[in-house]
């Protein structure tokens, strides 16, 4: 216990030596929230509770999706990380499966691609479903490769879609298929960037009219980036729930 409080306090002042005071105090105060926040505590026990569905998911498929890695620690630089909010990790299996079963879609008529397909969790999970192709986009170089050699070595007897493919690009920089489109957003950008992708994706629609559906999942609470789809004058919202939310591209309100 000590030891650990010990650790705790030089990390902080650390912390106030390189980012300044105001950093390490806000460092601290979340840190405490943690553990008395009752909505922040029961979000640490899923963590927690996850981390292991995590492990057994990578065990019996034998690839590496579990784990969190910061951004700038796979290749991501400093200024590029912060508006990819920063870190990775891997969609919890049960969020993503009841948001696919939420959008009530076709879905052999649409191609998925995942903006910001990180290790491939959400690219393998959703080889489940009988999608025309799936697509990941990431721009990690270091999540990227580790995502190629998912996609070589899994195989689920539950498979319906064969055709995966991961992409190295930066989703602002990478332009959307020609092809009725369900694209996936695990809480990857912060709100400009996710502006920016959106206004992407509405300006392909604009060249080639099709169906384009947008799935956005939170594992806390979609309300914390609602505002910048709803502000979006090329979307319309279909469903809405707590851990996710469904809209589709349309010529504009
Ligand atoms: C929370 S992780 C989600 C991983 C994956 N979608 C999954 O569900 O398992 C978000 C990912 O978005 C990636 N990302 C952030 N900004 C990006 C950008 N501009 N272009 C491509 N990928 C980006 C990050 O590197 C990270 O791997």
């Amino acid at each position: 216990m000590a030891s650990r409080l010990q650790r705790s306090t030089l990390k902080l002042v650390n912390l106030a030596r390189t980012q300044g005071l105001q950093t390490a105090l806000l460092h601290a105060t979340n840190a405490v929230a943690w553990h008395v926040v009752p909505s922040r505590r029961a979000f640490a026990r899923s963590l927690e509770h996850e981390r292991v569905l995590a492990q057994e998911f990578d065990q019996t498929y034998g690839v590496e999706t579990a784990g969190e890695s910061p951004l700038t620690a796979v290749g991501v630089p400093p200024e590029k990380a912060g508006r990819g909010n920063g870190l990775y990790r891997g969609i919890w299996s049960g969020v993503f499966h009841d948001a696919l079963r939420e959008t009530q879609l076709p879905l052999e008529r649409f191609t998925f691609v995942d903006y910001g397909s990180g290790k491939g969790k959400a690219l393998m999970l959703a080889s489940a479903y009988p999608f025309r192709r799936i697509v990941g986009v990431e721009f990690a170089p270091g999540l990227h490769e580790v995502a190629v050699n998912n996609l070589g070595v899994f195989h689920s007897p539950g498979q319906r879609c064969l055709a995966l493919e991961a992409v190295c690009a930066d989703a602002l920089e990478w332009e959307p298929p020609v092809e009725p489109l369900l694209c996936f957003f695990f809480n990857p950008f912060d709100d400009p960037t996710m502006e920016r992708v959106v206004t992407r994706v509405a300006r392909s629609w604009r060249q080639a009219p099709r169906d384009i559906y947008l799935l956005y999942v939170n594992i806390r609470d979609v309300s914390e980036q609602a505002h910048v789809f709803e502000r979006h004058t090329a979307l319309t919202p279909v469903k809405r729930g707590r851990h996710c939310m469904l809209m589709k591209v349309t010529a504009g309100r």
